[in-house]
């Protein structure tokens, strides 16, 4: 069996070999205080004989790099042209909730929806992509993603690379699966087709100097352990968040869904060579995907052993070294920026965030290679808030693997330092500023963030798995950040305990109170609206209270919840 598994590999490695190599797409460029992206649908013809329908922004497939600079203020014009709704998320970007771009800022057909914000993050490189209920996976699979990159004065000012295509080299890699009829297909593990920035096979002449690559893993579900084919070393400079304290020198780098490196290579004299950006996926540890074992025993993925890609290394970029261009990089800059990092002393709450299957009835024995997987035993729900945090607080947050496969876990508004894995301080290298961290299969990591700047007690943020299949299956909560001091009122304290949550809010005619903590037993609820007037009333030891509010006029209600011990205020709006 292993042996026609890897004769097969052999003769799709051959075929792909013999392809006429493809020049490496470099996305146009948008940027100015109006951006305009047009998501359309089209067709491409990646296999001779066949059309396949795709999905893209100001084209049809793929989208324009985003180029902005800190402390720019921006509307971004986002028109959906696809006969379904989309939406359009600014991940790793530091944005107000409403700006986020999550599933609750669906865009109808023919609709535009234009957020405006100030750009806050650090220079990075950032990426953007939709993020509809369910529907992540199909979207960004059928061709919607695009790079969202950050200057500052400060990275200006370096002496790196910076001539964005020339020296400057966006890396966007993906996996995609193609049915026989080459249509792309969601929902499989045969994700063989290999695309950078949605060229195969792709090459890009690169010129003899130093040279900064801008690595996005944008695939649905595999992760890369990318190195150099020449095994020369890679400096990398920058994390999900930005720029790195100093030069970080590896010779490969582990890249899971979502994620970003910047790093420099040194081709310096190289010219006429040839050199590949390479996954040396063997070396992945079992239970990422992308190694060779993924579960064990009835604990398996369907077909896994199938894809020849699975446990090989593979050449993902080539580079053909060229001359040098006029005025060449050609030193590795080894000090970089005062990083900074959030003193984990400083966290007044903590959270545990439990990857695991999903269980509908405890007696559930679910696969835990193939999931479905929820967070917390909670499947994504619209009309839920699963967590509310306080403004301007700092938290730790514990990730729990207790699956066998590895979840990059991600988290909107905010970036966060990793502190601890496996229940020991972090590695040197795993210092930086991160949007999404994989958590290892049965382990454990530990991150510190800080929630500044905006508050909003009606719009959610996203935490979820960036396994978009994963994602879209319901691996994935929300979390609002509430202003504490906003919530006081004549004769309510303010709130001592954050496991009190409303849902739906807006109510539908019922919303529902909530302690996420089953110690935590109410005795006496209110509920009264802004101008004090009572609207409900009741005593009682539930961990949930189901209301109506269909009777109750639009507008702001304060829910207060007390027992012996405390009282708890949230507010939600009836519409
Ligand atoms: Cu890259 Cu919530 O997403
Ligand atoms: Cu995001
Ligand atoms: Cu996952």
């Amino acid at each position: 069996m292993k042996e026609i598994i890897f004769s097969a590999a052999t003769i799709l490695l051959c075929v792909a070999n013999t392809h006429a190599q493809n020049a490496l797409s470099i996305p146009a460029t948008v940027t100015g205080a109006a951006i305009n992206l047009n998501v359309q649908s089209g067709t491409r013809n990646f296999y001779p004989g066949f059309t396949t329908p795709t999905y893209g922004v100001n084209g049809v497939w793929m989208g324009p790099t985003i180029v902005v600079n800190k402390g720019d203020s921006i509307t971004i014009n986002v028109t959906n042209n696809l006969p379904v709704k989309t939406t359009m998320h600014w991940h790793g970007l530091h944005v107000a909730a409403h700006n986020d771009g999550g599933p609750h800022q669906s865009i109808n057909p023919g609709a535009t929806w234009s957020p405006t914000f100030k750009v806050l993050n650090r220079a990075g490189t950032y990426w953007y992509h939709p993020h509809g209920a369910g529907q992540t996976d199909p979207q960004v699979s059928k061709g919607i993603a695009g790079f969202f990159i950050v200057h500052d004065a400060e990275e200006l000012a370096f002496n790196i690379p910076h001539t964005y295509g020339v020296d400057d080299i966006p890396v966007a890699i993906q996996t995609k699966a193609f049915d026989e009829l080459k249509q792309i297909a969601i929902a499989t593990n045969m994700d063989t087709a290999l695309f950078v920035n949605g060229t195969l096979d792709a090459y890009h002449n690169t010129p003899a100097q130093v040279v900064r690559l801008r690595l996005l893993n944008g695939s649905s579900l595999r992760s890369y352990y990318l190195g150099l084919s020449d095994g020369q070393n890679m400096h990398q400079i920058a994390t999900d968040g930005g720029l790195l304290d100093t030069t970080r020198t590896v010779n490969k780098l582990l890249l899971s869904p979502g994620e970003r490196a910047e790093v420099l290579v040194d081709m310096t004299g190289r010219a006429g060579d040839t050199v590949y950006l390479r996954s040396y996926a063997s070396l992945l540890p079992k239970g990422v995907y992308g190694a060779d074992t993924l579960g064990v025993g009835v604990d398996s993925v369907v077909d896994y052993g199938a894809n020849f890609r699975n446990g090989a290394d593979f050449n993902v970029l080539q580079l053909r070294i060229v001359a040098p261009t006029t005025s060449p990089v050609t030193t590795i800059v080894t000090t970089l920026t005062s990083m900074g990092a959030i003193n984990p002393a400083a966290a007044t709450n903590t959270r545990a965030m439990v990857l695991d299957t999903f269980r509908m009835l405890p007696m559930d024995v679910p696969n835990r290679a193939a999931g479905p997987f929820a967070i917390n035993n909670k499947s994504f729900d619209m009309d839920s808030i699963n967590e509310v945090v306080y403004l301007n607080t700092t938290e730790v947050w514990t990730l729990k693997n207790n699956t066998l496969v590895a979840h990059p876990f991600h988290i909107h508004d905010v970036q966060f330092n990793v502190i601890e894995e496996h229940g020991i301080p972090v590695r040197p290298e795993m210092r930086g500023w991160k949007d999404v961290v994989l958590v290892m299969p049965m382990d454990s990591m530990k991150f510190v963030t800080h929630f500044a700047d905006f508050a909003d007690d009606m719009t959610p943020y996203m935490y979820h798995c960036h396994l978009l299949h994963h994602e879209d299956d319901g691996m994935m909560g929300s979390f609002l950040v509430v202003d504490s001091t906003k919530l006081t009122a004549p004769n309510f304290a303010i709130p001592t305990q954050t496991s009190l949550i409303v849902y739906p809010n807006p109510s539908n005619g019922w919303v529902t109170l909530q302690y996420a903590d089953a110690i935590k037993q109410p005795e006496l609820v209110t509920i009264t609206d802004i101008t004090g007037r009572q609207w409900f009333k009741a005593r009682g030891n539930h961990q949930k209270w189901q209301i109506s509010t269909s009777a109750w006029p639009r507008g702001m209600y304060i829910a207060t919840v007390s027992n012996a011990q405390e009282v708890a205020t949230v507010r939600f709006v009836v519409e």
